[in-house]
């Protein structure tokens, strides 16, 4: 059959993370050695009491269909969970729990932005904000977040990029892929830019937990007067208790909102599955000793990571203070990201990946998770020091 796809999918883009894991996975299957340093899921197992908790709410019969928002006693629980992070009052009904963090991000823009609107997202920044953004027919404006002013956005650039037409500002604290982290004067700031205009801040925080020397959970817009009510939140369970695979994640917005991402949850797969909703209360409401420790170990590698680059000759490694990547740039050397991430890979073994898969931005860098040992992260730099000294 002759078939042409909908014009709609040429603007979707993709996840350079999923692409580089099947190309390291091709040559694992040819029996060569990968370093993976390219996903971003934390290499913790999930806490057993949150599997025990997932079993029990099988046995328990929550394996039907359930209000595509979320169970009321999960939706109740992310409320108290999000209030007391934020210090702010959130209703049940300004939750909605979602498979994974990411159908957030589309529903909200889904839900919120015209075609031909603006929306102004973080470049480097995760990916899927500038695809969904295109897919939807919306203008997407870069704001850089640049290593010379360690990775924070120029607030006097953000000021002239807002026009008539934006319609949504895209933050993301701690950072996807730098790290970098805001201050509470800093989303003051932006707080200022936005607040009482018909401009929504989807703010994403689902790293709030996940950072190094300064206090979690890391400060959100959210907390600021008058922000709630034109905030979305994107929070998940993926990152903090290590349940990627379990795809568990929610947005907390105005309850008007929350209606409409809803009937895009109904659109599309109904719901969260029920007994991994049931598995989140224990994650919230259970011990908190399994992220601690996570987090304690992710610190120790960190230091080791950035150090180690920083001192390859013609590497620099801005110490990232939240989530669990490096983002060095490579400016010493005349190669590009890409050619640079697609080598590492090829010839030392060593799975990253290239900063422009965060955008355009991200030129001149590359990203590693530290989601792996600290002997694999040891020899992983080793083998990028050798590596570069013979280009
Ligand atoms: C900044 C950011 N937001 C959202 C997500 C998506 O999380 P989830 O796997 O829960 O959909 C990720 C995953 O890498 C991320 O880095």
């Amino acid at each position: 059959m002759d078939f042409l796809f909908a014009k709609r999918m040429s603007n979707l883009g993709t996840e350079g993370a999923f692409e580089v894991l099947a190309r390291a996975r091709a040559l694992e299957a040819q029996g060569k050695q990968v370093i993976h340093l390219e996903i971003g899921e934390p290499d913790f197992d999930t806490p057993a009491n949150i599997k025990e908790a997932a079993y029990k709410a099988m046995l328990d019969g929550y394996t039907h269909y359930v209000p595509a928002p979320g169970i009321k006693e999960a939706r109740e629980a992310i409320a108290r969970y999000t209030g007391g992070l934020r210090g702010v009052e959130v209703l049940p009904e300004e939750i909605i729990i979602t498979a994974g963090a990411k159908p957030v991000m589309y529903f909200a823009i889904t839900a919120l932005v015209e075609e031909g609107e603006e929306v102004i997202y973080p470049n480097p920044g995760y990916p899927i904000y500038e695809s969904i953004i295109n897919f939807v027919g919306a203008k997407s404006i870069p704001l850089p977040y640049l290593e010379e002013s360690n990775f924070k956005p120029d607030l006097d650039l953000l000021k002239k990029l807002i026009t008539p037409k934006t319609r949504m500002l895209i933050i993301n604290t701690p950072h996807n892929p730098t790290g970098a982290t805001m201050s509470m004067e800093e989303l003051e700031e932006i707080a200022n830019l936005v607040r009482g205009k018909n401009i929504w801040v989807m703010a994403d925080e689902i790293y709030n937990r996940i950072a190094y020397g300064i206090p979690t959970p890391t400060p959100s817009i959210f907390s600021l007067p008058g922000m709630k009510d034109q905030t979305i939140i994107i929070d998940g369970f993926s990152k903090i208790y290590a349940m990627t695979g379990w795809r568990l994640g929610f947005g907390v917005a105005p309850k008007d909102v929350i209606a409409k991402m809803s009937t895009l949850s109904l659109n599309t797969y109904s719901h969260a599955t029920a007994f991994v909703q049931m598995a989140g209360i224990e994650a919230i409401q259970g011990p908190q000793e399994g992220p601690a420790k996570m987090v304690e170990e992710f610190a120790i590698r960190r230091e080791h990571f950035v150090k180690a680059l920083n001192d390859i000759p013609g590497v620099k490694c801005v110490a990232p203070q939240g989530a669990f990547y490096v983002f060095p740039s490579f400016r010493g050397y005349n190669i590009s990201s890409q050619e640079l991430a697609t080598r590492l890979l090829n010839e030392a073994g060593v799975a990253g990946l290239t900063g422009t898969a965060f955008g355009i931005y991200g030129q001149g860098h590359l990203r590693f998770s530290f989601a792996n040992s600290l002997d694999n992260i040891k020899i992983a730099v080793e083998k990028i020091g050798d590596f570069l000294k013979n280009l």
